[in-house]
């Protein structure tokens, strides 16, 4: 969305593209397993990934056929099943979902529906309505529930059901292995990007002071390093809600890896390899994350401090749509939309990198901050409260910058992600940075 100005017929394509676009993504991830898989519950931390379908169709139904279209519900007896808020994850498996072929038939239904309403809509009148923005809304749902099931279809055990090609070895890097951002104010936030969600904005100024930052995310070899160390058995490393928490459960390395004498291992959808030493460590909570930069003498980003690290153009006093500039994301910027099924080593995509050098902070792993998920100065909750507003606050940390799993249409420099900071089944990787002036 780089004019914000777009006449109706190419928002009307671009709504159109990224619907479709999302629905082939979500049929190859319930269509290459069966049934029995489709409704089984692979984690407690997961729906069953036929809830996940009906949810997305019913969250277009809602949100594209009766708050923008004012149909009446198609089936509103079904509407409490696929309420988020009405059921935890854990108990989703009990009710009485939609089977397989009802919840693809209810999906299908609601998007013709969708494609009629579409054809009619105008652009401009209504907010929600305004740029497309309920189409790139719904579009960018669907798209978080794709990378939801992705991570189902990680924690499933049995055999490999997705395939795609590794990514590129990276180029030969001989950069610096950290970079100085200035101090002073920039813009953090967005309030002209049209299909950015309500927790992105307002675009407001922030003071950040001078600060170094790693080029790349934190590698599987590096993190090992710690790990020889005795970093998890080092409770000064920790923080102590951490420490406590690594203990009861037991916590070692990170989720899906296994020693094997000397070497680590890793299962990674379905087939089980060495850990790749050049691949930004992947499956680490916020705890750990924090405590490897304690042991590496450094500390997590601020959200603020990463953002200004992605966006802030020096040359001219401005922030950029994503580091390489304004421009929608491209396979040469950065590793998105589950085109490879695993980050890229790190120093991939030169093409990708900041004005002032830092590489790979779109795509490949969530990078997590050291931040709360907490509202910009000016937030007003829109459309409806419990997408962000309900989550502010200190039980959840910010993760930025997307992964290998999310789709360009859900990624931007601007993006917000937020969990709780024992979660590491997410595709969850961190990058570090120290004050200027610190050692
Ligand atoms: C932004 C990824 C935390 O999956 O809970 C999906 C996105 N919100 N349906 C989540 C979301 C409603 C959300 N995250
Ligand atoms: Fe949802």
């Amino acid at each position: 969305m780089t004019d914000p100005a777009l006449d109706a017929e190419t928002l009307r394509e671009r709504a159109l593209t990224t619907l479709i676009t999302a629905r082939a993504r979500t049929t190859l991830l319930t269509s290459c397993v069966d049934d029995p898989d489709l409704t089984a519950q692979h984690s407690p931390l997961m729906s069953p990934l036929v809830w996940d379908l009906a949810h997305i169709g019913n969250q277009e139904e809602q949100w594209l056929l009766r708050a923008v279209a004012g149909r009446e519900a198609m089936r509103p007896e079904i509407d409490g099943l696929y309420d988020a808020f009405e059921h935890p994850r854990a108990e989703r498996p009990k009710l009485p979902l939609l089977p397989p072929a009802e919840a693809r038939h209810y999906a299908a239904e609601v998007r013709g529906r969708v494609l009629d309403v579409l054809e009619r809509t105008a652009f401009h009148g209504t907010r929600l309505t305004e740029a497309g923005f309920a189409f790139g809304m719904i579009a960018q749902h669907e798209q978080q529930h794709d990378e939801t099931m992705l991570i189902t279809h990680q924690l499933r055990t049995g055999p490999q059901a997705l395939t795609a090609p590794d990514p590129d070895p990276a180029p030969l890097f001989t950069g610096p292995s950290e970079v100085l951002v200035p101090g002073g104010p920039f813009t953090m936030g967005t309030s002209t990007e049209p299909w950015a969600l309500d927790n992105e904005r307002p675009a407001h100024r922030r003071e950040v002071a001078p600060f170094h930052i790693d080029t790349t995310p934190v590698t599987n070899a590096a993190y090992q390093a710690f790990i020889e160390d005795g970093g998890y058995d080092t409770e000064r490393w920790w923080a102590p809600e951490g420490w406590a928490h690594i203990r009861q459960h037991s916590i070692h390395a990170p989720l899906f890896w296994r020693r094997d004498g000397k070497q680590w291992l890793r299962r990674r959808f379905g087939v089980t390899e060495v850990v790749p030493p050049d691949e930004p460590v992947l499956h680490v909570c916020w705890y750990e994350a924090d405590a490897y930069a304690r042991w590496a003498g450094r500390r997590l980003p601020t959200e603020a401090e990463w953002e200004k690290a992605a966006r802030h153009d020096p040359a001219g006093d401005r922030s950029t749509r994503y580091p390489w500039g304004d421009a929608d994301p491209a396979p040469e910027h950065a590793n998105l939309g589950q085109r490879h099924l695993r980050p890229a080593p790190a120093g991939s995509y030169p093409e990708g990198e900041s004005p002032l050098g830092v590489r790979q902070l779109i795509g490949d792993v969530w990078e997590w901050t050291a931040s709360d998920f907490l509202p910009y100065p000016g937030f007003q909750a829109f459309p409806y409260k419990e997408y962000s507003e309900v989550f502010f606050g200190s039980e959840y940390k910010v993760l930025r910058g997307g992964s290998f799993a999310v789709d360009p249409v859900a990624c931007r420099g601007t993006f917000r992600n937020w969990d709780y900071p024992i979660r590491r089944q997410i595709f969850s990787g961190f990058r570090t940075a120290r004050s200027a002036g610190d050692v």
